[in-house]
Order: structure tokens, then sequence, then C-alpha cells
């Protein structure tokens, strides 16, 4: 029976972190469990840096982005003796399981970890990134597309008002999912994605025609698994000679205040991810699909995202 839990969080931190925290922890309580909380993720397993959390730990903390427990990028928990240690710790500490929050590398490791030494783990997908297959969407990837959506926004007053190309570089990985749905709702011109194959002759050719027909301002979305907007600018403005700029917006994509979607889905994940260990679950993730919360293994959960872009890059073109 499981008695004591241990939350953490690793990998990027994502807005709405500190909402599933809550609820893992002021849930588990309700559930009576006792509920560790290990900082700076797998990096606190291994060195032993936990403590118990209580109601009141977890306070006015679900407005804010981060992490109150911190949060790492741990390559030694990908070595065996970082996983024996962490082990070690979770035995030490009386762990019967642990929630981890994070993205797929936070995945990957974990279902290494339960592959090994048979830890009981589920995973609440929180990451910018959207690239957790099986579920619909991880928590702060609203909030990060608000965010650039916002800064888009700004950014078009002064391309319309100086007639100018932009080329925004947005974050996401490998994952073009933030700037295909940033290029959608800021209306932009062009996006350019990991996932799709681009041609810059071809989109100059649209500069320069549309420059021909009176069109004054562009911009262009770029996601930075797919090239550099510093490089795309420089050649468009080659191409073009159009005055281009580059605005690469980097992690302000990844601070902040959750929106209530970042909200909502942290806490009712947080929730689910506790019942799933009563249930005696493990090795999975819990995540939205069709407006359901589901649980997927962690195997399948690690694998690539079809995100089925072809569709939303279809409207981005023909809506500009
Ligand atoms: O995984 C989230 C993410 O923000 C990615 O979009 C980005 O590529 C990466 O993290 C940046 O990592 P770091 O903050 O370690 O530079």
């Amino acid at each position: 029976m499981i008695k004591r839990i241990a939350v953490l969080t690793t990998g990027g931190d994502a807005p709405g972190m500190n909402a599933a925290i809550r609820a893992v922890v002021r849930y588990g309580i309700y559930k009576k469990l006792e509920v560790m909380g290990v900082f700076r993720g797998w990096w606190g397993l291994i060195n032993e840096e936990l403590r118990l959390l209580d109601h009141r730990s977890v306070s006015g903390i679900i407005n804010q982005g981060g992490t109150i427990l911190k949060t790492a990028r741990c390559q030694e928990f990908r070595t065996e003796e970082g996983q024996k240690r962490a082990y070690e710790v979770i035995k030490k500490n009386c762990i019967d399981a642990l929630v981890v929050i994070g993205g797929d590398g936070s995945f990957r490791a974990a279902h290494e970890f339960y592959k090994k030494y048979g830890v009981f783990c589920i995973g609440i997908p929180a990451s910018i990134d959207n690239d957790i297959n099986g579920i619909e969407m991880t928590i702060g990837l609203d909030t990060a597309i608000n965010t650039a959506l916002s800064a888009i926004d700004n950014i078009r007053d002064t391309a319309t008002s100086l007639e100018r190309v932009f080329v925004v570089e947005v974050m996401g990985r490998d994952c073009g999912y933030i700037a295909l749905k940033v290029a959608l709702a800021g209306g932009c011109e062009e996006v350019i994605i990991p996932e799709r194959r681009y041609n810059l002759e071809e989109i100059c050719h649209d500069i320069v025609e549309g420059n021909l027909r009176g069109k004054i301002s562009w911009i262009i979305v770029v996601a930075e698994g797919a090239a550099s907007a510093q490089e795309i600018a420089q050649k468009i403005n080659e191409m073009t000679s159009l005055e281009t700029r580059a605005v690469v917006l980097g992690h302000i994509q990844r601070g902040g205040r959750p929106t209530a979607f970042s909200r909502d889905l942290a806490l009712r994940l947080g929730q689910i991810a506790v019942d799933c260990l009563l249930r005696g679950e493990k090795d999975k993730v819990v995540g939205l699909h069709d407006e359901k919360i589901i649980s997927v293994d962690f195997a399948r959960a690690i694998q690539k995202k079809d995100l089925r872009i072809e569709e939303l890059y279809h409207l981005v073109k023909v809506l500009s």
C-alpha cells in the first residue's frame, strides 16, 4: 500500500508547474498520504535534497510561473551510478512512488528508472514543447503561446509602421507547435517549422509579389528547431532588398503567470496522478485527450508525436 509519495519537477520549467505541485500535495494529503518534495529534480533525488511538505508549503503559488521545487537538467541520472544512488535515497526515505512533473526527457528517464528498479512513477506533462505523444496539451503550452502571441502583436505595430519584414523565432525544441499556433492566431504570413521542409526562395518570391501588390509588412514565425531567425532574416534581406529584422523570443516564453487553462489542466492532472498511484498504476503519463483525462504508458508517451500539422499550416497560408 502506498503511504508516502515524492513529487519533483525536472527539465525546463513551465508555467503551471506550481499549480500541479499544489494539487499533488493537497490532494495527496486529503487522501491521507505523506508527500515529500524533491528539490532540483533528479539531481535532488540523487543528493537527497528533499523534505516533507504540508498544506501550507504550497500556499500562494498557484499564480506563479517557474517551480518552487526548482528544476535541473541532470546528466548524472542517466548513469548507472546516479540511478543507483537515487534508488537508495528512495528506499532510505520510505518513498513508495514518484510523481514526476516534466517533459519528454524527464519521462524517458522515469521509464528507464522504472524498468531497472521498479519504482512506481506517474508523469505529469509540463513543458512548453507540446511533444508528449498520446496527449493533446502539456501544462504551460497555453501560457507560452499567449506570451509569444502578445510579443507578436507588439512587433506587428512596428512592422506596419516601418513597413518591414520581421522574422520571429519561438521556442519548442524539435516541435513546431508553438510556432504554428502563434502564426495562426497572430495572423502571420509564413511559418517555418521542423516538421516541414521550407523553401526560402519561394517565401521571398511571395514577399516580393505581395510587395508589388502594395503589401507593406510581414511577420514570419520560425520554430527554433527549424532555423535561426538571424540567418533567415539576413537571407530575406539579401534576396528581397526589404528591410528585415530578427527577434528571438527565447526564455521570455517560458516564464510568467500561468493562464487559466494551464492552471486548470495542472490542478486536474495533479489530482489524477495521485489517484492513479492509489489505484496501483505506474510507469504512465496522465494527460488530456478528447476533453477527457487519460493515462498513457511512458513507452508510448516518449514516441515521436504526430501533430497533424498540415491542416494548421494550410490554414496559416490561406488566411495570410
Ligand atoms: O524544453 C523546453 C525548452 O524551453 C525548449 O523549448 C528549448 O529548446 C529548451 O527548453 C531550452 O533549454 P534551456 O533553458 O536549458 O536553454
